[in-house]
């Protein structure tokens, strides 16, 4: 088990990221990166839409980490599709982190036509701003769509994934084509029922971990990459602390007893598009 993926592309990503959805305040997002990057992370996930991009840029400086050394990932929001938007929010996106070149960019949600978008990420890979690209939220039809007309391809799909809800089939097809699944709300978004399942507790037993590192320990054993949130230093650090222990075949089979087939939330698509649409982010300071 190694701490990186290899992408499509050849480029390495580190298999466990900090996430930093809802960390609002900027001090708090700023401590949170730089409390992470000193205890060892080298990889931050963010988006346009969390509005803590450049909270995220100030937390890479103030961590004393070349930022050669460290991958960073951010989102093209849904207002931003249409080709020339894209590329504006791309170089808006560059400015923020305060960084010459963003790792990974990927289109936050399939919710609108995204073929401007993804030309205009085409064309930052080629002008040297984005190291790579992908896609976030994507099923089976809009990744048909997108490989469609892609001339470059995603080299990733960041989905929720949790055991209560596996995707097999989505799992699947993203396997056929190569492409990295990456799992948000990797530990179920802290919901207790599932930290409470009887196997989490018998399997942190079992192998002296928490259920949350027995929870890390899933993804990258299929290898999928995690990006847990938090802004507890402690959390922080147990959360990459999960390189020292392996789930046996049987552990990993046992999982799928607890797919539930259901997302955390349940918004029906029809609905979601809309709601997506009608949000506008808001950049911190
Ligand atoms: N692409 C998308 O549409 C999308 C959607 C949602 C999220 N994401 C990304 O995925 C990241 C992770 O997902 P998420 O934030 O929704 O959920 P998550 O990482 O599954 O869960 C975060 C929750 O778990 C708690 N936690 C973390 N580590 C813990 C530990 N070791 N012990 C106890 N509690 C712990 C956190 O609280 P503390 O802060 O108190 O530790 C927080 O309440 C996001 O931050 C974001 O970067 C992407």
């Amino acid at each position: 088990m190694t701490d990186t993926v290899t992408l499509q592309n050849g480029l390495a990503m580190p298999s466990i990221g900090l996430g930093v959805y809802l960390i609002n305040d900027p001090a708090e997002c700023q401590q949170s990166v730089e409390t992470a990057l000193r205890a060892g992370y080298r990889s931050v996930d963010t988006a346009v839409a969390y509005g803590n991009e450049r909270a995220v840029g100030r937390g890479i400086v103030a961590s004393g980490v070349a930022r050669e050394d460290i991958f960073v990932t951010t989102k093209l929001w849904l207002k931003d599709y249409k080709y020339e938007a894209a590329k504006t929010s791309i170089d808006a996106s560059l400015e923020r982190l305060g960084v010459d070149a963003i790792d990974l960019m990927l289109l936050h949600q399939p919710h609108a036509d995204f073929r401007g978008a993804w030309k205009a990420l085409e064309e930052a890979v080629d002008a040297g701003k984005l190291r790579a690209i992908g896609v976030s939220n994507f099923g089976i039809d809009d990744m048909t769509k997108l490989l469609g007309f892609a001339r470059i391809k995603p080299v990733v799909d960041q989905i929720e994934m949790h055991p209560y809800y596996q995707r097999p089939e989505l799992v699947a097809y993203l396997r056929s084509q190569g492409i990295t699944i990456e799992s948000w709300a990797p530990l179920g978004q802290g919901k207790q029922h599932l930290l409470a399942e009887p196997l989490l507790a018998e399997l942190a037993r079992k192998h002296g971990k928490t259920v949350h590192q027995v929870l890390l320990r899933w993804h990258l054993q299929q290898g999928f990459v995690a990006i847990p949130k938090s802004t507890n230093p402690s959390h922080i650090a147990a959360n990459l602390d999960v390189f020292d222990f392996e789930l046996t075949t049987d552990d990993m089979d046992r999982f799928r007893s607890l797919d539930k087939g259901t997302p955390n939330t349940r918004i029906p698509r029809w609905l979601m598009g809309p709601l997506l649409r009608s949000f506008s982010p808001r950049q911190l300071p």
